[in-house]
């Protein structure tokens, strides 16, 4: 197996070849049978300590990483605004070159802003892993995505996928679509009008008129929650029960996808506002959880591949 990675960060998928891609996916699926056995730990990072940067909420992505650190054999800090000098006035830059300057084997981060992983990589000195900057990439999110694709459909080539939801504000949509279409995925997405994205040109992306339109024959449906996080004042509110009724994803919907199609959601989900509660919790079709459970093994691939670099 080819494990070199010429990347010292890893701060979006566009700028990933399908082969680096195929790299991070193939050590993903082996770390992936590591953590369903009874000796998990490996000593891979062993002596490394990871600084863990979230400056946006996170369940998933931060615990994942902690736990992909810990099972590699690295020591982990979390660090958040709320505690830290941020606080007192100090720039996140200078807290950043703070402990990197307390030689940390690597950085992960969560920021609202778009691209501030790359402007932090211009800075510190170690590697830098984005754990999602605003509306622009969630990296890790994607590849695994793509694993769990792959482990329940085989291959992306040819794949009709769907992204369904706020697809405007979703770092999760632009990734998914940067790796999908490497791959030569078949990709379709449908937004609500509100949340039509205004970049779908140079994502090159296909913009359904419905759901319904968008899911036909698919494969791989993934939902996507609307990011209240980051609306601007020019989106008028919606209940969530008109929501759901006009773009909620259910199992009378759900027909007109493939008889084995997968449900997917990066998560946190609102039950009964984008998907149904009993949709999301359908083991016949539902694969959300199994996402959570390859995010610590896509997660285990990234660390590895980056702090073991010679
Ligand atoms: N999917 C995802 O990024 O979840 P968190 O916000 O909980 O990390």
């Amino acid at each position: 197996m080819v494990r070199s990675f010429p990347h010292k960060h890893l701060l979006d998928i566009e700028g990933l070849l399908k082969e680096e891609i195929e790299t991070i996916l193939d050590l993903a699926a082996r770390y992936a049978q590591t953590n369903r056995s009874i000796q998990k730990k490996t000593s891979t990072l062993d002596g490394k300590i990871i600084a863990n940067m979230f400056f946006e909420d996170s369940t998933r992505t931060r615990t994942s990483f902690e736990i992909a650190a810990k099972r590699l054999g690295a020591e982990v800090i979390n660090f958040g605004a709320t505690s830290s000098s941020i606080n007192k006035g100090e720039t996140l830059s200078d807290t950043m070159r703070v402990i990197d300057s307390m030689q940390v084997d690597g950085f992960v981060i969560r920021h609202k802003e778009n691209g501030f992983p790359r402007r932090a990589s211009k800075f510190v000195s170690s590697p830098i892993l984005n754990a999602g900057d605003g509306s622009h990439e969630h990296p890790t999110q994607a590849l695994l995505d793509a694993l769990t694709m792959i482990r329940h459909k085989g291959s992306l080539k040819g794949l009709k996928v769907a992204l369904c939801g706020d697809i405007e504000h979703s770092r999760v949509a632009r990734s998914n679509a940067h790796l999908l279409k490497k791959f030569d995925a078949d990709v379709h997405f449908f937004a609500p009008p509100m949340f039509v994205p205004k970049d779908s040109n140079a994502l090159g992306i296909e913009l359904h008129a419905s759901l319904e339109e968008a899911i036909e024959g698919a494969d791989v449906i993934m939902m996507l929650r609307i990011q209240n996080e980051r609306l601007g004042e020019d989106v008028e509110p919606i209940s969530n029960k008109a929501y759901h009724k006009a773009y909620g994803l259910n199992h009378e919907k759900l027909k007109k996808a493939k008889d084995d199609v997968i449900v997917m959601h990066p998560a946190p989900m609102n039950r009964g506002v984008e998907i149904t509660s009993a949709l999301a919790d359908d083991p016949a079709h539902s694969v959300v959880f199994e996402q959570m459970e390859m995010g610590v093994a896509t997660r285990m691939a990234c660390l590895d591949l980056l702090l073991c670099q010679d």
